[in-house]
């Protein structure tokens, strides 16, 4: 009798003992709080729990497209992996578009070189073209996915290297100069002004400072201040050799170049203004960080021992020739043997031994 009693209370703990465990869930419990610590959001662990895979997802820790996939109805758990590489961008119907991509076997590293600049269209579009064209792009590490179609275009009419392709289309040569520009607002020593980035009309750089007349045409030269210490400096170890520049033209405002530009369009015609200056705007000479340097007796520059003193040391002081020989279908201006911009001694030295024009140079390295 005794012993049936004994035997009962056993039974009894055992089903208290499993309904407390079925009930409460300590495993689940302690998941919870480990994937709550990981600052997963409770609807998303909700669906980690749904989709059985908390164990999984503790061991990958936290990451936010992991997390928007699985709040996601495109959640497909065979790419559960790849989800938590992909770095998160906003962009509609991202996990769906993550999966298409994961399907045509593009990698993470491709996707995340896509997902910088794509937008949803320019997945879609992307995801219509042959992954070897795809890849071939991506494989340049500067070229952005938003332009694909553009690259693609311009090399159906254009015999060029991939990179060439990259290049061009990233500075906007396949656009409407004048037309189709970006606005300029970071305003420093390596902005880029050209036919296709424009500075505001009442631009006016600071530290703007008057050329002393001994290095000037003119008492009305001036450039910001670490431009004209530059020039000075430069102007002086020239004369060491016996050479001597002056700033013939430099800092320039909105007026100023319209002026010009229309000058030169009365005196030599709407071609040759075109060629050699700018549309009031859209000058270097309006950053103040420019100056057309002529020698003494304003020679043809291009024939003179200044000139060739320039060509070899000019970036050692900051500056860099801007508008070389035979480059016109990139820079859009015809040779300038005396427009020298200044963009630092460090910078100028990159351009300078890249052997390319600032426009390449930009949209390679510096144009994020
Ligand atoms: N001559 C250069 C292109 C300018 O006008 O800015
Ligand atoms: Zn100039």
């Amino acid at each position: 009798m005794k012993k049936l009693k004994k035997n009962r209370i056993v039974i009894l703990i055992a089903i208290v003992l499993i309904a407390v465990v079925i009930i409460i869930n300590p495993i689940k419990l302690i998941n919870k709080n480990k994937l709550s610590n990981l600052k997963y959001k409770e609807n998303t662990i909700e669906n980690i729990f749904k989709y059985k895979l908390a164990e999984k997802v503790i061991e990958i820790g936290y990451s936010k497209t992991l997390e928007s996939a699985l709040n996601s109805k495109d959640f497909e758990k065979k790419n559960i992996n790849s989800y938590e590489k992909i770095d998160y961008v906003e962009q509609d119907d991202f996990v769906k578009n993550i999966n298409s991509l994961l399907e045509k076997e593009y990698s993470i590293d491709e996707i995340n070189h896509i997902n910088k600049t794509a937008t949803k269209e320019d997945v879609d579009y992307i995801l219509t073209l042959e992954k070897e064209d795809v890849s071939k792009y991506l494989s340049i590490d500067y070229s952005k996915a938003s332009k694909f179609k553009r690259y693609i275009e311009y090399a159906s009419n254009n015999v060029l290297t991939k990179e060439e392709i990259v290049t061009y289309i990233n500075i906007g040569l396949d656009n409407d100069f004048y037309k189709e520009y970006n606005d300029v607002t970071d305003f420093n020593n390596t902005m880029l002004v050209n036919k296709y980035n424009k500075l505001p009309d009442d631009y006016v750089p600071e530290n703007l400072t008057t050329i002393d007349s001994e290095y000037a045409t003119n008492e009305n030269q001036s450039a910001t201040k670490e431009v004209v210490d530059a020039f000075i400096k430069m102007a002086d170890d020239m004369k060491e050799e016996n050479l001597h520049i002056i700033a013939n033209s430099s800092y320039r405002d909105y007026q100023s170049q319209k002026d010009i530009y229309e000058s030169y369009e009365k005196k030599y015609g709407g071609k040759y203004a075109m060629e050699y200056a700018a549309l009031a705007g859209f000058s270097e000479h309006q950053t103040g960080l420019v100056i057309d340097i002529a020698n003494k007796n304003h020679d043809i520059f291009s024939g003179t021992k200044e000139y060739q003193w320039l060509k070899k040391n000019s970036y050692k002081y900051g500056f860099i020739l801007r508008y070389p020989k035979n480059k016109d279908n990139i820079t859009g201006y015809a040779y300038e043997a005396w427009h020298y911009r200044y963009v630092g001694v460090e910078l100028a030295t990159k351009v300078f031994e890249s052997e390319l024009t600032y426009d390449e140079y930009y949209v390679k390295y510096l144009d994020n």
